[in-house]
This record gives structure tokens, C-alpha cells and sequence, in this order.
């Protein structure tokens, strides 16, 4: 960690929950918390809450949840320090100089450095792009189609060829960069003859990352040449394999699904059509990195890659890594156009809506692609792409589903189906194994009923910290019952303990003990589920003995885990003695 506890902390509680949230979520009152459609997954009635007593936000849908820094760490994908600095920013606070090591200071400054630079670099191609030396360019984005609107919004410009003293290179070093950050900035090469701008007489996509910052260019000529696009070289800001175009708009579109494209153009058309949830990969395939940060954002990606081979195949490679990250995939259908640019320039927003709605599921894609490239009239072929086709089938493993997509298929590829039943029963006789997730279960075996006691014990925890956290004066109660080490999983016993010590000071502030815990979203998200858990809608005496129910719970769950590892006679013997305390504890009233 980076400061000490104390400027956290100060950060944390200047920073009112609801107003900062409320920046980015409109929100209604309910009672006494806020509730709006949560920002981080999508929906249709409000399951997100903000509570100002708590200081917490919680999603009941998607489980997400923390204190005002994880909100803004989530949100901004912000690191738990640029959150903090974010924070203490936001009210004017001081932010003090960090403890980091000399070594990571640099680090950092190398990154500041390097994105003011490209920062630059966009503003200069930009206003060469508005003036009489890149007046070409300019008309060359205006023949493609794009609006004064769209060449702002993506800060597209123009790499001039200009006298030495009025170049890029010149105006950056008259900003104060040395030479060792020029180079670093792959914006330049450095050869014994001089220095010489990697980028000239190219129309400029400024690449930025999910932050709105630029981290490196692409260049496109103007008509024909090579190569067609130039893209920067990685440097310590720009990984290539973790890049997406578009994504800085796209992250918010919240649309449900995101559109998957090959270029540029692609990306900029669609947003300009009023596409602005669609993203590509740029200068290298689509991988699986790219994948883990489409999955942040979307559990569905309708692919729109060129219709010629070389998109197609692009494609076929891109599906296997969306599908291992568990996102839906659907394919559209461009034809008669080549890609998303052509498409729209010809026929429209409506009709390319249209094709999103008519996207097949990448099943029947790939059916297609086997079936392309087997020479159906040779028979022993045939029936080795009916065998590829039923193990594709088998893949689904909702029987009414396979039904219909078998039947499709049929229909699709003139197979008879009948022997395509055949086929799959034979298949499934023989033992091939349908993916593990997918198997049909009828019965709760040994371990899903321990699972579901294990739920049943962690869910009791929850409710008992989140009662505890809304009334402490509940915990005199329990105090000579309940321990922290009662609570089985590791973080619920650090955050009990913190909650109990808490609650004797007479408040509790959840808040303030995430902050204990931040760093890691994960975490954050189950301990705000421990404040935000639902309590029993009970009134008067049964209100009571619902809540000894669940102190019961706690402390017999408790006991029986202890119970499990216990060796020593002494462990044995408090056991016995807290049981019995156990069976004689009652709560008369909640007051
Ligand atoms: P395409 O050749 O399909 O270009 O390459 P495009 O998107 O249709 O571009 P326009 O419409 O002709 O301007 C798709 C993507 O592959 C990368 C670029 O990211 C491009 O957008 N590419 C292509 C390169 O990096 N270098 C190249 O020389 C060509
Ligand atoms: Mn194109």
C-alpha cells in the first residue's frame, strides 16, 4: 500500500458515497438506501443500491459491491491507488508523496511521461489535420464518410511532412521530453544519420485505452500503398494483446452485448452509424487476453469480421477463445459487403440492425466452415463431416436445444436425420463425453449437499454481520456466545472480528472496514455482500426468533468445523462446554 491508513481513510469518508455515484448513476430513493440500474452488468429493474449510512454501494443482481473506492476502482478500472488519487483529488485534497520505491517511482514517471507525449502528439496530428498541410487528409476522412463530429470524438489527424523546426520531433522537444523518452515513445527512429518520424503523411488513429489516454497511433495511407495501416511498436504503455479500439467508448455502452470487428474504419463507422458498443483488435489476432477484457464488459460478442477468407478464418480462430471464456457468440452475416464500413455506407444503420438480429449462433457458423472446406460428392468424406457435425451437437446439452439445432442442421446440409440421431446415440453409447459444465445432473450427489450446507452456514454469517452492522446493540447479545472464529470462511472471521470491536464502541462502519481490505475487487465484492445481505422481513417475536435461529446457525457451524480438526483434549473439551452454552442461550427481545 501506498499511504498510510490515515490519508485513506480521511480520502474514503470526504468522499460521500452517494455523491460520488450519483455522478455516474441516476439514482431514486427508497427507504434508506438508493437504488438505479447497476453500472456493471446489465438489466432492466434497478438492483443496485447505494446505502449513505453504510457508506456502501451493493448490486443484489451481479453481487458487486464496496466501499466509494472500490465503486470508482470498478467503474474507472482504476488501480486502488489511481482510485485514491482520484478520490482525494476530487475534494482538493494534498496527495501526499508515496512510499513506493525509487525504482517503481520511475517506473511511473517513464508511463506520465509517455502518455503526455501521445497526448501531444494527438493534439499536433489533430490541428495538422484542420490545417492547409493536412487539408489532404482531411478530405480523405471526408470522403470516407466520417463527420466533423466523429473526426473529434476519436481525435483522428494527420502526420505532416514538415521542415525540420516545425516537426513533431521539435515541438516535443521544445516541451521539455529528452531524447531517452522520444525514443522510448516509438513515435521516432533514431539512427546514426539523425532522427526520423515513424509516422509521416498518414492520416492518424490515435489508440486509447479504456482511460480515454492515448498509448500509441495507427496510420493509414491515403489510397494505395504499403503498407495499408503502420501501427506504433509495444512500448511499457501500449501491449498489443491486451488493446481493443473502441473499447473506451464501447466499456460503457451497456448494450448487453459487444460487436467484434477487424479495423479502423470498422469500429469508427459503427460508432458513427450509432454502434458504440463495437471494439477491434488491432495490428495482431484476436487472443485470449483480448478475451479477459471483453469479459469485464459483456458475456456476449456478435462477431461482424470481414466476409472474405482471411475474416472468416479470423473468425474460426477467434471463437474457441470466446467461447473457453464463457462468452456467447453469435455470427453476423455481412454479405454482400466485406466489412462493417462497406456495409453500412451502402445499405444503412436499420439494415445492419437487422443482421444484428438475425446473428446465427456460432454453431451453425462453424458448420458452415466444415462443411466449406470438406468435399461433400466424396462419400467416405461425407460421412466424416456427419460425425464432426454430431460432435458439435453433442455439445449442447439441453436435449430440447440439441433437438432443434439438429433438425436445423439437417435441413442446412441435406443430412438425413434420422441417421444423424443414430449417429449421436451411437456416439454417446461409446462413452464420448460431453464437457464437463454441460452434464445433466438428476440427482444432488455427496459433495452438491455439502456444497449447499456450506451456502446454507455462509449465508447465516452474512445475515449476522449485516444485523450486527444495522443495530449494534444486538451484539450484547451474543458476546459471550459468538466468536470471530465461528465464522468459517477466513475473510468472514476477519471482518467479524472487526465488526464485533465495532459494534462494542456502539457503531459500525462498514465502509471504513473494506478499506482494511481493498486491492482486491474480488474480496471487496464478498465483504460488501456481508453488509448487504437481505434480513428477515419478520416483525415482533418472530423477528426474535429468527434472529436466534441464525446465531444458532453461526455458533453450531462453528463448532462442528472446529469439531472436525480438533485434536487436543482442551479443544475438545471447550467444544463440549460451548454446546451446552449454546443450548441454554436464549434472546428474548431485539431491544
Ligand atoms: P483491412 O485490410 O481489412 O482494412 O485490415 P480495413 O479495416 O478494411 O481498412 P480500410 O477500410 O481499407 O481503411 C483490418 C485491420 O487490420 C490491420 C488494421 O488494424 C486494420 O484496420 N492492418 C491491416 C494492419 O495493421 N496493417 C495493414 O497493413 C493492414
Ligand atoms: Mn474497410
Amino acid at each position: 500500500m501506498r499511504w498510510n491508513e490515515d490519508f485513506i481513510e480521511e480520502v474514503r469518508v470526504r468522499n460521500d458515497i452517494l455523491d460520488v455515484v450519483s455522478g455516474y448513476v441516476r439514482l431514486k430513493r427508497n427507504g434508506g438506501s438508493y437504488f438505479g440500474l447497476c453500472p456493471f452488468h446489465n438489466e432492466k429493474t434497478p438492483s443496485f443500491s447505494v446505502t449513505p449510512s453504510k457508506q456502501m454501494f451493493y448490486c443484489f443482481g451481479c453481487h458487486r459491491g464496496g466501499n466509494v473506492i472500490n465503486f470508482v476502482m470498478e467503474y474507472e478500472n482504476y488501480t486502488f491507488s489511481e482510485a485514491v488519487a482520484h478520490l482525494a483529488e476530487r475534494v482538493g485534497m494534498q496527495v501526499p508523496e508515496n512510499e513506493s520505491t525509487s525504482a517503481e517511482r520511475a517506473a511511473d514517471y517513464l508511463k506520465q511521461r509517455l502518455l503526455e507525449i501521445y497526448k501531444k502528439t494527438g493534439q499536433f496530428y489533430y490541428r495538422a489535420l484542420h490545417s492547409p498541410v493536412g487539408k489532404k487528409g482531411y478530405e480523405y476522412l471526408r470522403g470516407r464518410g466520417l463527420t466533423d463530429e466523429t473526426i473529434r470524438r476519436f481525435g483522428l489527424g494527420y502526420a505532416p511532412v514538415l521542415p525540420k523546426d516545425q516537426s513533431l520531433y521539435a515541438y516535443l522537444k521544445n516541451e521539455g521530453y529528452t531524447d531517452d523518452e522520444l525514443k522510448k515513445s516509438a513515435l521516432f527512429r533514431f539512427t546514426e544519420k539523425g532522427v526520423s518520424e515513424f509516422f509521416w503523411n498518414r492520416v492518424m488513429f490515435p489508440i486509447l485505452n479504456e482511460r480515454n489516454k492515448a498509448i500509441a497511433f495507427g496510420g493509414r495511407v491515403m489510397g494505395d500503398g504499403e503498407p495499408k495501416y503502420l501501427n506504433s511498436q509495444e512500448t511499457v504503455v501500449f501491449e498489443k494483446s491486451r488493446t481493443l479500439y473502441g473499447l473506451h467508448e464501447a466499456r460503457r455502452a451497456r448494450e448487453g452485448y459487444l460487436l467484434l470487428c477487424e479495423g479502423y474504419m470498422d469500429v469508427i463507422s459503427l460508432h458513427q452509424a450509432g454502434f458504440n458498443n463495437s471494439v477491434a483488435a488491432l495490428g495482431t489476432a484476436f487472443n485470449e487476453r483480448h478475451c479477459m477484457i471483453l469479459r469485464r464488459y459483456t458475456n456476449e460478442v456478435i462477431l461482424t469480421f470481414d466476409s472474405d477468407g482471411a475474416g472468416q478464418d479470423a473468425a474460426k480462430r477467434a471463437i474457441p477463445f470466446l467461447k473457453d471464456a464463457g462468452i456467447m457468440i453469435r455470427v453476423l452475416d455481412m454479405k454482400p459487403y466485406k466489412d462493417p464500413d462497406e456495409f453500412i455506407k451502402n445499405l444503412g444503420a436499420d439494415a445492419f440492425r437487422e443482421r444484428i438480429k438475425n446473428a446465427k449462433n456460432s454453431f451453425l457458423f462453424e458448420i458452415d466452415m466444415m462443411r466449406k472446406a470438406a468435399d461433400l460428392s466424396d462419400p467416405a468424406k461425407k460421412t466424416q463431416f456427419e460425425k464432426s457435425v454430431a460432435t458439435k451437437l453433442m455439445e449442447f446439452s439441453d436435449e430440447l436445444e440439441r433437438n432443434n439445432y439438429t433438425e436445423a442442421v439437417c435441413r442446412e446440409f441435406s443430412i438425413d436425420i434420422g441417421s444423424m440421431k443414430r449417429t449421436i446415440a451411437s456416439m454417446a453409447a461409446q462413452g464420448y463425453k460431453v464437457p464437463e459444465q454441460t452434464k445433466p445432473v438428476s440427482h444432488p450427489s455427496r459433495s452438491q449437499r455439502e456444497e449447499e450446507a456450506r451456502e446454507k452456514a455462509l449465508n447465516a454469517q452474512k445475515v449476522l454481520l449485516t444485523w450486527i452492522s444495522e443495530k449494534p446493540s444486538l451484539y450484547a447479545k451474543i458476546e459471550d456466545l459468538i466468536t470471530a472464529e465461528d465464522f468459517t470462511d477466513p475473510i468472514y472471521a476477519k471482518v467479524a472480528a472487526e465488526v464485533f470491536t465495532q459494534a462494542k464502541n456502539g457503531e459500525v462502519q462498514p465502509a471504513q472496514i473494506m478499506s482494511r481490505f481493498t486491492g482486491e475487487t474480488e474480496n471487496a465484492n464478498r465483504i460488501a455482500e456481508l453488509f448487504n445481505t437481505k434480513l428477515e422481513h419478520a416483525e415482533g417475536s418472530d423477528l426474535v426468533r429468527a434472529f436466534e435461529e441464525v446465531v444458532r446457525r453461526v455458533k453450531e457451524d462453528g463448532l462442528n468445523n472446529l469439531a472436525k480438526t480438533a485434536t487436543s483434549v482442551s479443544v475438545i473439551q471447550s467444544i463440549m462446554k460451548q454446546r451446552s452454552r449454546l443450548a441454554k442461550w436464549k434472546c428474548d427481545t431485539l431491544e
